[in-house]
């Protein structure tokens, strides 16, 4: 039986689609999908899901790996083997605000799809704040009025700086990581240790 992996869909999926390859794994069958959730290569069975799912698919043993942002662990915490970093998909946590506006004298709001990272963060400040649950484009919160600022990631920065918004703080980096299911990682221990050795030779990746 070949290996399932957990893959996030998007960006990660395009930058992990590379990685294999610069480890000469096939990739195509990838590529070419269209809209198919499950693909099959040479080596792997791939399933390809939401960052939250990826990890509730590895958490219940129908995938074996999961390839996922660090962030998504950070948030939900799951019950999983977390491996080691991938050398992709590198982002920072932040803070933003509109460009040019002040925190107000009374109890910030601010949105997120990160409520737990932000709790987290703002309860370390020793801060009580509103926190307004978004799902996507949180930028546009603080720009419509519904936040006072955003907790969200950042990658090349150019979301925040096409919508008016600047970092006040940037409070911690990651990138993707591989995780792994408790129990495939004793059951099937002999097909999974040569493939996370090879995810693991990073210096070979450009
Ligand atoms: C993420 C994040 C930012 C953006 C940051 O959103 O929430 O909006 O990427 O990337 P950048 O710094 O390179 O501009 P995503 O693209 O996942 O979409 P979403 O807004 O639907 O969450």
């Amino acid at each position: 039986m070949k290996p399932i992996i957990a893959l996030t869909k998007g960006r990660l999926e395009k930058q992990f689609i590379k990685f294999l390859q610069s480890l000469n794994y096939e990739v195509e069958p990838i590529i070419n999908k269209g809209r198919k959730l499950r693909v099959e290569t040479d080596t792997f069975q791939f399933i390809f899901a939401k960052g939250p799912d990826v990890t509730t698919y590895v958490e219940h043993g129908i995938a074996d790996l999961g390839i996922v942002g660090g962030d998504i662990i950070a948030e939900f915490q799951p019950d999983v083997f977390n491996l080691f970093p991938l050398p992709f998909g590198h982002c920072r946590m932040a803070v933003a605000t509109e460009d040019g506006k002040v925190w107000p004298n009374q109890k910030k709001k601010i949105a997120s799809k990160y409520t737990g990272i932000t709790k987290e963060y703002f309860r370390n400040k020793g801060e009580s704040v509103d926190i307004i649950k978004l799902e996507g484009s949180v930028e546009l919160a603080p720009i419509l009025g519904l936040a006072d600022g955003i907790v969200d990631i950042v990658e090349t920065g150019t979301t925040l700086k096409e919508n008016g918004l600047v970092v006040q703080e940037e409070f911690f980096s990651f990138s993707a990581r591989c995780i792994a299911n408790r129990s495939s990682l004793k059951i099937k221990r002999d097909v999974l240790t040569p493939i996370i050795e090879s995810f693991q030779k990073q210096e070979e990746y450009v």
